[in-house]
């Protein structure tokens, strides 16, 4: 795993890597062969957090001969600033880190190659959606589907025609119906890895192009 600021201090108000985390970083080391085939110019993570899977990401490629640039976007600006440290501790340096809600203000026309994101997926009650600090790690709203939601029907929009986005989600977040939207977006679903932890059944979504969608 890269090396995160351990100190409380350091990760403030930030999630600290769980096993939603370590099972997302597993996942991206079973893709390890799949992502250097793919040779991506840019891996987007959305809600970094502490950064340890972004940079995790980059320093993959790097060991594979890949120089990807590694976009991070997170609503909370601690979680900006300790993606930050992340990426210094492990000596990632092509790195462009902004405070954002999703990619309201981002003009990505089918540019990401790598999509990451691993969402506030709990389910909550509306209120408790779209805070900017600590609670925006977990608060996903109805079905903890709220923020996912709003993502899932611009993939298409900034993901490159070879592109694949990797999801953490729980049971109750009704992966089927993720399926469904996405199949009607132009993608295919596999399950990566799942896991149960706890009282959650953890689930890693890989999204890639059908193929009538990339011609
Ligand atoms: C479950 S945590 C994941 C943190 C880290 N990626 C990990 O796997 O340990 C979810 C992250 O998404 C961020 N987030 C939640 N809503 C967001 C939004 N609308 N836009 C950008 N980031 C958001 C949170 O601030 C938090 O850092």
């Amino acid at each position: 795993m890269a090396q995160v600021p351990t100190t409380q201090d350091a990760l403030g108000d930030v999630y600290e890597p769980a096993e939603d985390t370590y099972l997302f970083l597993d996942a991206i080391q079973d893709e390890k062969v799949y992502l250097s085939t793919l040779n991506p110019n840019i891996v987007l993570e959305l809600g970094p957090g502490s950064g340890v899977v972004g940079v995790y990401t980059m320093n993959l490629l790097k060991s594979q001969g890949i120089p990807a640039i590694l976009m991070a976007i997170d609503i909370n600006q601690e979680a900006t600033a300790c993606t930050k440290k992340t990426a210094q501790l492990n000596n990632v340096v092509n790195i462009e880190i902004v405070r954002m809600d999703l990619l309201t203000q981002l003009q990505l026309r089918k540019q990401v190659d790598v999509l990451l994101f691993n969402p506030p997926y709990v389910p909550t009650p509306s209120e408790e959606v779209g805070s900017i600090g600590i609670e925006a790690a977990w608060a996903g709203g109805i079905n903890g589907r709220e923020v996912i939601d709003r993502l899932l029907p611009i993939v298409k929009n900034i993901l490159s025609d070879t592109g694949v986005f990797y999801m953490v989600i729980v049971a109750e977040n009704r992966p089927k119906d993720i399926a469904r939207i996405m199949s009607a977006n132009g993608f295919n679903t596999t399950v990566v890895r799942s896991r149960q932890a706890f009282n959650e059944r953890l689930s890693i979504l890989k999204f890639t192009r059908m193929a009538s969608e990339t011609l």
